[in-house]
C-alpha cells in the first residue's frame, strides 16, 4: 500500500489550508493510500539546531516529535504540503519544517531516498494567484533538488480572507480531492 503523508501549515484547523489538506488527504484515500495527517502547530518541534549530525547519516540529533516523522517521510511515496502565506513567504510553521527536512538529502545535497510526489497548497488573501508565482517555483526547485519532493501539482487560493473561502468553492475542494488522488494513480 502506499504512504502519504500531509503537513497542514496552518495553526488555523478550519482554515483554508487545513481543510484543503483533508480533502487532498480524502483523495489519496479514494485511491487506495494509507494517509497521515500532520497538524505542525500540534506538534512540539524546534527548528534545526545546526548541529550537522545528518551530513553523515540521514538522522536528526533531536528527539521530538518530529525524530519518527524523519523515518515515515524516508519510505512515504507521496508527500502533501499546505501553507498560508505569511509575509509573501510560507508561515514559520512550514518554514521550521523545511529546515527539519535537512536529514533528507545527504551531504552531496541529492536526495537521501529518492523521489516522492508533491501536492502543495497555498492560501492567500492577496486575490492575485499570480502573486506568488516565482516564489512557489522557487520553493518546488528547493524542494526537489533537495530532497526529491518533485512538485506535481500546486494549488494556490486567491483572495482567502476568511477562513471559509476554500470550503465554500466547490472548485478547489474538487481539485485537492484530485491532487490527492493524483499523488497515488
Ligand atoms: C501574520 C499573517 C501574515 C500574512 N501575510 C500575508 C501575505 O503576505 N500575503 C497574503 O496574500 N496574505 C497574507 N496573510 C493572509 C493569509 O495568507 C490568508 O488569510 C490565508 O488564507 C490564511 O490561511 P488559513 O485560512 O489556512 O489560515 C497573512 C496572514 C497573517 C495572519
Amino acid at each position: 500500500m502506499k504512504k502519504v503523508i500531509a503537513f497542514v501549515g496552518s495553526p488555523r484547523k478550519d482554515g483554508n489550508t487545513a481543510t484543503l489538506v483533508e480533502e487532498a488527504a480524502k483523495g489519496a484515500r479514494d485511491a487506495g493510500a494509507e494517509v497521515k495527517v500532520y497538524y505542525l502547530e500540534d506538534l512540539q518541534f524546534k527548528g534545526c539546531q545546526g548541529c550537522t549530525t545528518c551530513r553523515q547519516k540521514p538522522e536528526c540529533e533531536q528527539q521530538d516529535d518530529f525524530t519518527p516523522i524523519i523515518k515515515e517521510l524516508s519510505t512515504a511515496d507521496g508527500i502533501i504540503i499546505g501553507s498560508p502565506i505569511y509575509m509573501w513567504q510560507v508561515s514559520s510553521q512550514v518554514k521550521k519544517l523545511f529546515d527539519r527536512f535537512y536529514p533528507l538529502t545527504g551531504a552531496d545535497l541529492k536526495p537521501r531516498f529518492g523521489t516522492k510526489k508533491t501536492l502543495m497548497i497555498y492560501s492567500q488573501a492577496n486575490p492575485n494567484a499570480d502573486s506568488f508565482q516565482a516564489y512557489f517555483e522557487h520553493t518546488g526547485k528547493m524542494l526537489s533538488n533537495l530532497f526529491g519532493l518533485n512538485i506535481v501539482d500546486t494549488i494556490v487560493v486567491p483572495g482567502a480572507v476568511t477562513q471559509d473561502m476554500a470550503k465554500s468553492n466547490p472548485s478547489y475542494m474538487v481539485g485537492a480531492f484530485t491532487g490527492g488522488r493524483n499523488l497515488v494513480d
